[in-house]
């Protein structure tokens, strides 16, 4: 290969064909999962005014801060492509008007783009999908999200997933949490590495989830956030945990967890794996109550979740079932009128008989060739037009998997016999997975 030739931007990746059965697979579950519990899919423009970020996210936090993708427009107006979901979606229902037929349940798919130091599992263009429900300001909301994502992952066949709850209560009562905070931190400034001296005043929470031991057992005699928390609060997260008993979906509360985005309030939550490295979080969400006045709407309630595509690529890859989708049949074609005659058969072989993946040879070549290719393509079956086939109005019928003389059939005996063999390969395959 050339080494001038250009590449991907770092940290932004092509998924090549080679990749796609996991991405299918993960797409197909999500959207039947999203379908069992009647969620509706909503798309957001890629772009938005970088001011919605700002107002959503809080400017002290590290995305906001540091990984936007922001520019001015040929007009002057600054705007960014999307670091994640939320934002987008609130700003869209409050748009539409959407809120008025509230409680609404809503997911999304998508490329988001934060300009982070890459790594595995880290990238700068990834993709996440995601879940969103407004008007609902019980913890029945919470629990339906952490019980669709279990749905998931058994869909997918993931194994030790775990799940991580805290409540992050109401920003007054973290008003107090934070003040509190911040004195012991500040008498034990010396302590602090240079990350956490940074995070000190402008945002002293994510100290809290600092992977850095030494910090971690310093936090070990910071005041808990649970202390301050109000009746309310703990009432809320007290029947979310409950629900979750009586479902039978295992957790564990994480004092320390706070989250890297500021619009939460009340419950949040991820859900952690070990099979990944140091970027185990496949997906993180919870609560963010004051989010759509911030947007300019009238306080309503909202709780969501997104969960990062890269990350459960490569935990499907590792433990999940793949769907397999081979292609069923190559059309060899020689000769120019076995061409022309072969295209219009396979036009109406794809359109007779349902669920047929079907691939025409293109560009000619010599049986042998194109025998060669029909091999490679991982089809079942070839069907072979030449001369003597056009002459008869026949196909030839060859088995490429399996050792079985090949059949001769009229060209109108065809569609019932695909049809019939379809159904037969549908049988056997249900049967193997049985
Ligand atoms: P987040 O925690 O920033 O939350 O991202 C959610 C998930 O997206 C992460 O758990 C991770 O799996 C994936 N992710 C994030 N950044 C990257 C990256 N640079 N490369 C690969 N994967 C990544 C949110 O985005 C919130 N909007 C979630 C939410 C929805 N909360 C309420 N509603």
């Amino acid at each position: 290969m050339a080494t001038n030739t250009l590449k991907s931007i770092r940290g932004m990746h092509d998924i090549t064909p080679a990749q796609m059965p996991a991405w299918r697979r993960l797409e197909s579950a999500v959207m039947d999962v999203f379908a069992a519990y009647g969620y509706d899919e909503i798309r957001t423009p890629l772009l938005e005014k970088t001011a919605l970020f700002f107002k959503a996210m809080g400017e002290t936090t590290d995305v906001v801060e540091k990984e936007m993708y922001s520019f001015d427009d040929r007009s002057g107006e600054s705007l960014s492509l999307r670091p994640e979901g939320t934002a987008s979606v609130v700003r869209s229902v409050l748009q539409h008007g959407m809120l008025y037929s509230s409680p609404i349940r809503l997911w999304y798919m998508g490329p988001m783009f934060r300009y982070e130091r890459p790594q595995r599992g880290r990238l700068r263009q990834f993709h996440q999908v995601g879940a969103e429900i407004f008007g609902a300001p019980g913890p029945d909301a919470d629990a339906e999200l952490l019980a669709l994502c279990c749905d998931l992952w058994r869909e997918l066949g993931l194994q030790g997933v775990r799940l991580e709850i805290n409540s992050l209560g109401m920003p007054d009562e973290r008003l107090e949490f934070r003040l509190e905070l911040v004195s012991y931190l500040m008498q034990n400034r010396g302590a602090l590495d240079e990350e956490s001296l940074a995070r000190l005043q402008r945002n002293p929470f994510r100290i809290m989830d600092s992977k850095n031991p030494d910090i971690q057992e310093l936090l070990l005699g910071a005041p808990e956030l649970h202390g301050y928390l109000g009746e309310e609060s703990r009432a809320h997260f007290k029947s979310l945990r409950e629900i979750l008993d009586r479902l039978g979906i295992e957790y564990t509360v994480n004092p320390r967890m706070v989250r890297g985005l500021d619009y939460y309030s009340q419950a949040v939550f991820e859900w952690i794996t070990d099979d990944l490295g140091a970027q185990g979080t496949i997906c993180g969400g919870g609560r963010y109550d004051a989010l759509v006045a911030l947007q300019g709407g009238k306080p309503w309630p909202g709780v969501g979740f997104a969960m990062g595509q890269e990350r459960l690529v490569e935990l499907i890859n590792q433990q999940g079932a793949l769907l397999e989708e081979p292609l069923h049949v190559y059309v060899v074609l020689v000769g120019r009128e076995a061409e022309l005659e072969g295209l219009c058969l396979a036009d109406s072989l794809r359109r007779e008989v349902r669920g047929l993946r079907l691939q025409t040879n293109l560009g000619g070549g010599s049986f042998k060739s194109q025998f060669k290719r029909a091999d490679r393509s991982g089809a079942a079956l070839a069907l072979v037009l030449g001369e003597d086939e056009l002459q008869q109005s026949t196909v030839v019928v060859k088995h490429l998997r399996r050792q079985t003389d090949q059949l001769s059939m009229a060209r109108d005996q065809l569609v019932v016999w695909l049809r019939d063999w379809l159904n037969d390969s549908h049988t056997a395959m249900a049967g193997r997975l049985e």
